[in-house]
């Protein structure tokens, strides 16, 4: 169209997003949820949080902090004694570490955010080990980055890592990897030669590594049993190898261990030369976490241990049960992954989950998550989040059941 087409002057362009927004993946999770709407009993297993509400103990000191007048906005990184009690907390899990290296954040969503926003740019290469949550891969194509793929293989030992491949996808000039272990949605765990080998590379080459631990609290030790016999506290870490000023960025959030899901709190730790960059960056974000909020955080990381013990124990024996029911069902192969709160299991019909899940809970009220959602290597399986009571997920089982027998029935 010229300018002296008459048309210019009255039909103006469309009022469209960028064009990097525009080409953003829109959760398949949503997509099958929204295929229930309409059907009145669903069992939802699709979204990654308990069924349990916070601890009384944690939901108490908000009123209190609340109470107590906590209204007003906070230091862009936080509340120091929160960033204090943080410290603590990482030091005593992962090696001393000093308030200096502690942001705290709007939750891990945005902890992830933040750490792409202050290390890649647009045209920046982007190497992400999936199947993988999605927020972690599309969010650094917010900012016009390119992410390239590094698939986990799925085998007789569940799901593995191909380091060699891994590797060969570092190549020098790479900006960022992307690592979630345990993983969602796979509950695969990252071992600690893994671990060691990729730290090495990535500082031979300057890259950068993001490493999403939020799940690092649910790992459930019979794969990997600590020398002395006690349950490990904490799935390996790359805050357990690397010095608190390199290239690593953790991101943690309170939504996991201590049921915060809804509450939006998580954190950073990272070098300290970052972190006045990093306030001025969450000061364009969010200025900071709610004040109230991150008093109850105070709570959470002091007082939660035996909570988040607890918890541990309890989602341990539903994937256990869980697990067992499934490997009942003829056609379902499941493993008992060593981390997060998933199976992801290959199923009959597996192959194209998305239409498999919607039929699900068309059909019988069964809400899982597509393989698909987590990128074209999660094709061919479903994930089932097992935090609830084990009489649900038995419910579930038999819906599953109902379903396949219906769909055999049907051929
Ligand atoms: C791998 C992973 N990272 C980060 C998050 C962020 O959680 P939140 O924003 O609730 O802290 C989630 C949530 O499900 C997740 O699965």
């Amino acid at each position: 169209m010229s300018e002296s087409d008459p048309h210019h002057l009255h039909q103006p362009s469309v009022p469209n997003a960028r064009d990097a927004v525009r080409a953003l993946r829109p959760s398949q999770i949503r997509e099958v949820a929204n295929a229930g709407f309409g059907v009145d009993d669903v069992l939802p297993f699709w979204f990654g949080e308990s069924d349990r509400v916070t601890p009384a103990f944690i939901r108490d000191a908000a009123s209190a902090a609340l109470a107590g007048g906590a209204t007003f906005y906070t230091h862009n990184l936080g509340i120091a004694p929160l960033r204090a009690a943080l410290a603590d907390y990482v030091g005593e899990l992962h090696g001393a570490t000093s308030s200096d290296h502690i942001a705290v954040t709007s939750a891990g969503v945005n902890a992830l955010m933040l750490a792409a926003q202050l290390v890649v740019g647009a045209g920046d290469r982007v190497v992400a080990v999936t199947p993988l949550w999605p927020n972690l891969v599309e969010i650094p194509k917010i900012l016009g980055a390119h992410v390239e793929t590094v698939a986990l293989d799925y085998g007789e030992r569940g799901w593995q890592l191909d380091i060699e491949r891994l590797l060969a996808a570092l190549t020098p000039g790479t900006r960022m990897l992307l690592v979630n272990s345990p993983n969602n949605p796979t509950g695969w765990v990252m071992r600690r030669d893994e671990q060691r080998a990729v730290l090495a590379h990535c500082r031979r080459h300057g890259i950068w590594i993001v490493a999403d631990e939020v799940y690092e609290r649910l790992y459930y030790a019979d794969a990997a049993p600590a020398a002395n016999g006690v349950a490990a506290r904490t799935a390996p870490s790359f805050l357990d190898l690397a010095s608190r000023d390199e290239r690593v960025i953790c991101v943690n959030s309170f939504s996991k261990a201590w049921l915060m899901t809804g509450w939006r709190l998580g954190w950073i730790v990272a070098p300290s030369v970052l972190m006045d960059d990093l306030g001025k960056l969450i000061e364009y974000n969010t200025s900071c976490a709610p004040a109230f909020v991150q008093q109850a955080g105070i709570a959470a990381v002091q007082q939660g241990e035996p909570f988040t013990r607890e918890l541990v124990h309890d989602l341990k024996a539903s994937r256990d049960h869980l697990v067992h029911a499934l490997s009942t069902v003829p056609g379902v192969d499941v493993k008992a992954p060593p981390g997060a709160m998933y199976l992801f299991f290959s199923m009959p019909g597996a192959t194209r989950s998305l239409e498999l899940c919607k039929a699900m809970v068309r059909e019988v009220g069964l809400g899982v998550a597509p393989g698909s959602a987590f990128g074209p290597q999660g094709e061919g399986f479903v994930r089932w989040c097992y935090a609830c009571d084990t009489a649900r997920l038995d419910a579930g089982v038999e819906r599953l059941k109902q379903f396949l027998a219906h769909a055999g029935a049907a051929r």
